[in-house]
């Protein structure tokens, strides 16, 4: 049996940019053999962390928010390899995107984030040419804080620049970039 890869989509765009570095991921990630499950968080309710501190009680496992997020810990604690697709917005992640990260609190507790050792990959797209001026940077650098938090592995990022929706297939390199990162992810 394949790796299984959980990939979150954070655009709400779903022919954009950062659904079709995702589909580029998934085809190499099931060239590999792995099980891929994609999930559009724009069409998802997931609400905003509380800070109720529910998930951290011994008599919880996981958030005590009803919603979209119940379905997404079971396949993110199964999951050997995590992607997230993300567009760039006011020089980070998309709201979408940031607000499925900060649930991932209840994922944690004394013992660490359940999370903790699994695989990761980012993917990018942003208007500006330059990855610096786009906030691009920004979105990475505090990405890669959060799996040092919680002790995961980042195994690689496909990041670049495109502004209509599905723009980005025009760059040949970054198309095979993911698609060779989705078979990186396979473990083949
Ligand atoms: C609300 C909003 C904010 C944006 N902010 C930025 C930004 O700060 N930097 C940038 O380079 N592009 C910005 N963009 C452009 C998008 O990042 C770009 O079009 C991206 O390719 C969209 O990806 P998608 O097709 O997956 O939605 C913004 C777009 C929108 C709609």
């Amino acid at each position: 049996m394949g790796n299984k890869i959980v990939i979150a989509v954070g655009s709400p765009r779903k022919r954009g940019n950062s659904s079709t570095l995702a589909a580029q991921v998934a085809a190499g990630a099931k060239a590999g053999g792995a099980q891929v499950e994609t999930f559009y968080l724009h069409g998802m309710n997931i609400k905003p962390c509380t800070a109720c501190g529910g998930c951290r009680k011994k008599t919880h496992v996981d958030c005590v928010l009803k919603d979209d997020m119940q379905l997404l810990y079971p396949k993110l604690r199964s999951a050997e390899a995590i992607v997230i697709a993300s567009p760039i917005y006011w020089f980070t992640f998309s709201a979408q995107t940031k607000v499925f990260i900060d649930r991932w609190y209840g994922l944690g507790s004394d013992e660490g984030y359940a999370l903790a050792g699994k695989k990761f990959a980012l993917l990018l797209s942003y208007a500006d040419a330059d990855p610096f001026l786009s906030g691009a940077v920004n979105a990475i650098r505090s990405f890669q804080d959060a799996l040092q938090f919680i002790e995961a592995e980042l195994v690689g990022m496909v990041y670049g620049s495109a502004s209509e929706a599905g723009e980005i297939k025009k760059n040949k390199a970054l198309m095979k970039d993911a698609y060779d990162l989705g078979r990186k992810l396979s473990g083949k």
